[in-house]
């Protein structure tokens, strides 16, 4: 059998692509002889714990779409891969949504200390930017100030920052909120997976437009299914919390607001509307498209 990426079915490329960001992010994350080796520790506790690493995965996926050299991508997708881990770890603390599992394992709070936990997150910000500056990225300075910008946009007060303090807030008592607040906080960093290859390879408008799109359908339905499983996912098999975690804490979402069967509903319709999206990409968009029901169908 051939191991050339192509010839890989769906799940293979779904581990193939995990692999490859968390070795590449491994070697990418520092380390030190000194006492803040501490930190260090840490952040690669937070970064390279068992997650699915999707949002990297629809970066490398869509991205071969383009034809696209894999390096950039890859380390785009680190840089990406770790700003999401930052934001799990801050969305744990204790005085955020105070968990103590994360990926089947004690929180990085409960396993270090809150102080570690908080640099954690900042550390693992800073290390995305970083990432993503050096030239190795990109040698084109251009390409790499146009990731560096929209990564920051989808992760500050207009993105995930931003859609978290909406979900702190617990007012969401409306669809349109609901579905503000999902844009920004869960929205922002999975369409930006499909920024980066956007960017990279130059798209036109017509690209941009189907591939964004499609990611924002995509991104809701995510965050939905996130919903569904807090209400109704075993925490066993989901690596964190559930049975209802959100509602009891008074925490309006897409679940709470509809109803667990017409939240079904409105994924399965988000689905088709995001595959709807890709016709432009026609056959090339054939992995991304099969993507979709295996994300959403997700019980981890
Ligand atoms: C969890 O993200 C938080 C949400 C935005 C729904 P993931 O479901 O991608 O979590 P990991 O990275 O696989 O742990
Ligand atoms: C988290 O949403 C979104 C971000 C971390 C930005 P949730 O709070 O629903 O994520 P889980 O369920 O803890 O993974
Ligand atoms: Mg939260
Ligand atoms: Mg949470
Ligand atoms: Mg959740």
């Amino acid at each position: 059998m051939s191991s050339a990426p192509d010839a890989l079915d769906l799940r293979d490329r779904i581990a193939r692509a995990a692999d490859l960001v968390t070795v590449a992010l491994d070697e990418l994350l520092p380390r030190s002889d000194g006492p803040e080796q501490r930190l260090m520790e840490a952040m690669r506790y937070a970064a390279l714990g068992p997650g699915k690493r999707l949002r990297p995965f629809f970066a490398l996926e869509a991205a071969k779409m383009f034809d696209l050299d894999e390096r950039p991508v890859l380390r785009a997708a680190c840089a990406l891969e770790s700003i999401h881990a930052y934001s799990l770890v801050h969305d744990d603390l204790p005085c955020m949504d105070d968990d103590d599992l994360r990926r089947g394992r004690p929180t990085v709070h409960k396993a270090y200390d809150e102080a570690t936990a908080v640099l954690v997150g900042d550390a693992l910000q800073s290390v995305a930017f970083e990432i993503m500056a050096h030239p190795d990225t990109h040698e084109d300075g251009n390409i790499r100030a146009q990731l560096l910008y929209r990564l920051a946009v989808a992760s500050g007060a207009t993105g995930m920052a931003g859609g978290q303090m909406i979900d702190i807030l617990g007012v969401p008592d409306d669809l349109g909120t609901a579905a503000r607040m999902q844009r920004l906080k869960t929205g922002a960093l999975i369409t930006y997976a499909f920024e980066i290859p956007l960017i990279l390879a130059r798209a036109g408008d017509k690209e941009q437009h189907a591939l964004l799109g499609f990611a924002h359908d995509l991104g809701l339905a995510y965050q939905i299914v996130d919903d569904l499983l807090d209400a109704e996912g075993e925490a066993e098999l989901l690596g964190k919390a559930a049975g209802g975690k959100d509602a009891a804490k008074g925490k309006a979402n897409f679940v709470t607001l509809l109803g667990l069967e017409p939240a079904r509903e409105r994924v399965q319709m988000l689905a088709d509307q995001a595959r709807a999206h890709l016709a432009p990409f026609g056959n090339r968009a054939k992995f991304l498209k099969d993507s979709v029901d295996f994300v959403l169908d997700r019980r981890s």
